[in-house]
């Protein structure tokens, strides 16, 4: 069910909550998005924090399984299915009282899309930007690269929403396209800019790749006070990190970071192997590629940890709600 049907499907809510009483039945539960002109707000804090929803994020990265299904197996740049699951996302958000844009490039030939979301309010001239790609490759549904970040993301920005957050920094979000075609929509986004608006975005955290099956839990060090907020929370929950290795500026905080943005983000492993050492210290299998399926067919909705994916989605609350305040 799209968001753009809150309105219909509380109408149909209320009749059959008044209904269900003279019947005597459970009323279904609604859950509406929250206007965000609501006056019960929040201010963001790193006490404040929530917990995300790991079934949520599921959920997400189910529609964009069947997104897959639907349109040739992939969600792939210039294929349907990639749009398809760019409206998805923005449904989301438009429901929730984001302000949505859609920019469009044209990259080997095709229409690309990249998605940005802001979260009305804060100070703009600081504003803390969280983003993930949401193309995958041709081979596969890219349920792992990168729906788990497209999806973490987007369940934060919706917990922004459900919190009523009124943030001291501005909040926003962005799914780039053509990720996987060498950084096209990210460089397209940021090449947009003018100095200025660059100036004003104050830290941009990337997430590709945060649900992998054999997880690691890599922070990047790109630079040393965002690396510090996503450590503290690790430390939190007694989870070590490590320093992600696996190929500095192989995705969309490249051209962020280049331009001068400070950046930071997580990352669960992609076709590295897990050394013993490793195993160890976070479970799984010695030898094996922290994700088997990377850019493969077999990247699906099963090819995920859930465990890893919840703990660096509530690490992307955690580190918005601590930028923000
Ligand atoms: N989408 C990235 C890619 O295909 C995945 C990736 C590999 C990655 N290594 C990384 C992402 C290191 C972040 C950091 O190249
Ligand atoms: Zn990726």
């Amino acid at each position: 069910m799209r968001m753009k049907h809150t309105r219909h499907t509380l109408t149909v809510g209320a009749a059959f909550a008044a209904a269900a009483m003279t019947l005597g039945l459970a009323a279904p539960t609604v859950q509406a998005a929250p206007p965000a002109t609501s006056t019960t707000s929040a201010t963001p804090s790193a006490a404040t924090a929530p917990d995300i929803p790991v079934a949520n994020v599921k959920a997400h990265l189910g529609q964009f399984q069947q997104i897959a299904d639907a349109n040739g197996g992939n969600r792939a740049h210039g294929h349907a299915g990639y749009k398809t699951s760019l409206d998805y996302v923005k449904g989301k958000l438009d429901a929730a009282g984001f302000t949505t844009s859609v920019q469009e490039f044209t990259s080997s030939g095709a229409t690309g899309y990249n998605l940005i979301a802001d979260w009305p309010g804060g100070d703009t001239t600081k504003t803390v930007m969280a983003g993930a790609h949401l193309d995958s490759v041709d081979e596969g549904p890219g349920v792992n690269d990168d729906g788990s970040g497209s999806a973490g993301i987007l369940e934060t920005a919706l917990a922004v929403s459900r919190d009523r957050l009124k943030p001291a920094k501005h909040l926003r979000f962005g799914w780039f396209g053509a990720e996987e075609l060498g950084l096209v929509g990210s460089k397209h986004y940021v090449d947009s800019l003018s100095a200025a608006e660059r100036a004003k975005i104050s830290s941009y955290l990337n997430f590709d790749m945060i649900g992998s099956p054999n997880p690691g839990y890599f922070v990047y060090d790109d630079d040393p006070a965002l690396e510090k907020v996503f450590k503290d929370y690790f430390t939190k929950l007694s989870i070590p990190t490590e320093v992600e290795t696996e190929g500095d500026g192989r995705s969309d905080h490249a051209p962020f970071k280049d331009a001068g943005i400070p950046v930071g983000g997580l990352f669960s492993g992609a076709d590295y192997i897990k050394t013993p050492a490793q195993a160890q210290k976070w479970g799984g299998t010695a030898g094996k590629a922290f994700d088997a399926c990377y850019h493969r067919s077999c990247d699906t909705s099963t090819n995920i940890d859930d465990t890893v994916l919840g703990h660096q989605t509530d690490a992307i609350a955690y580190a918005l709600w601590q930028l923000a305040s």
